[in-house]
């Protein structure tokens, strides 16, 4: 098929556009239970938008879940291994200060410029390799991102306090709780039990500072197709031979 001016014709999820919304969210659930999935169809979704306007830092110690979207023109940094992850965040950290002082001399509150998505899939691999270097510096885009348009995605089989410290989770007020093993991984997510009693994936309850309470979900999942031709799309425009 031949496209001219609209390049893909898929449809967006409300969920995935919602989470694009937030400041922040965390995405917690067991193996299997479709945080990836979740993670592939919020990239698709904010890829409607041009580089201008949506960039990603990509952060994938598990090496494959995020790889596909290396090259594309919205992805500023992509890491995978130890060493550059952290140096990307610290990189991530300096562009939020930068971002500040811009706002700071032109007297605005919120910048105006793109939104910057940095995904960690999976954070609990982050955690256990580099805790370390990488800890304080996202608790301070978790503190800081928002008014910068810097938004923190992160998704972890792991939701207890070891991997995901008071100081993010009281800054990320956006969850996602997928199947989870035990009552108790439930309530870390969204401060109640229910998660456990899930589907194995498909479903999710959604909490938010706007729904207040969790909210039952459908979790979308996108077709490779269609996400290999948005992808396919982006990287012609700026690959021209
Ligand atoms: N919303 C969904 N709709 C349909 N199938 C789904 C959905 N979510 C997950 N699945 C199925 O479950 C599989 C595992 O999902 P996914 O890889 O996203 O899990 P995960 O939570 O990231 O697991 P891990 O913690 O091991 O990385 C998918 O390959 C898919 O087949
Ligand atoms: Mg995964």
């Amino acid at each position: 098929m031949k496209h001219a001016k609209q390049p893909y014709t898929g449809t967006v999820s409300k969920l995935c556009l919602d989470i694009l919304k937030q400041p922040h969210t965390l995405i917690a659930g067991a193996t299997g239970s479709g945080k990836s999935v979740l993670i592939n169809s919020l990239i698709y979704t904010a890829l409607f938008d041009s580089p201008n306007k949506t960039q990603f830092i990509l952060i994938d110690p598990k090496r494959v879940e995020l790889i596909d979207y290396k090259l594309l023109p919205h992805t500023i940094a992509y890491s995978s291994e130890p060493s550059d992850i952290s140096r990307t965040i610290t990189k991530a950290v300096k562009l939020m200060d930068s971002r500040y002082a811009d706002m700071q001399k032109r007297h605005i509150k919120h910048y105006d410029g793109s939104d910057i998505y940095i995904i960690v899939d999976e954070f609990a691999d982050l955690m256990t390799t580099q805790k370390r270097e990488t800890l304080p510096t996202l608790c301070r885009i978790a503190q800081l991102g928002r008014a910068a348009g810097i938004h923190l995605i992160l998704a972890t089989q792991r939701p207890t306090r070891d991997i995901i410290n008071g100081q993010i989770k009281v800054n990320i007020d956006s969850r996602v709780a997928l199947r989870c093993p035990t009552k108790q991984d439930s309530r870390n997510i969204i401060n109640t039990g229910g998660a456990e009693l899930l589907p194995r994936y498909g479903s999710g309850y959604y909490l938010t500072p706007d729904t207040m309470t969790p909210v039952l979900v459908d979790i979308p999942m996108t077709n490779p197709t269609e996400i290999n031709c948005i992808i396919s799309h982006w990287t012609r425009k700026t690959h021209r031979f």
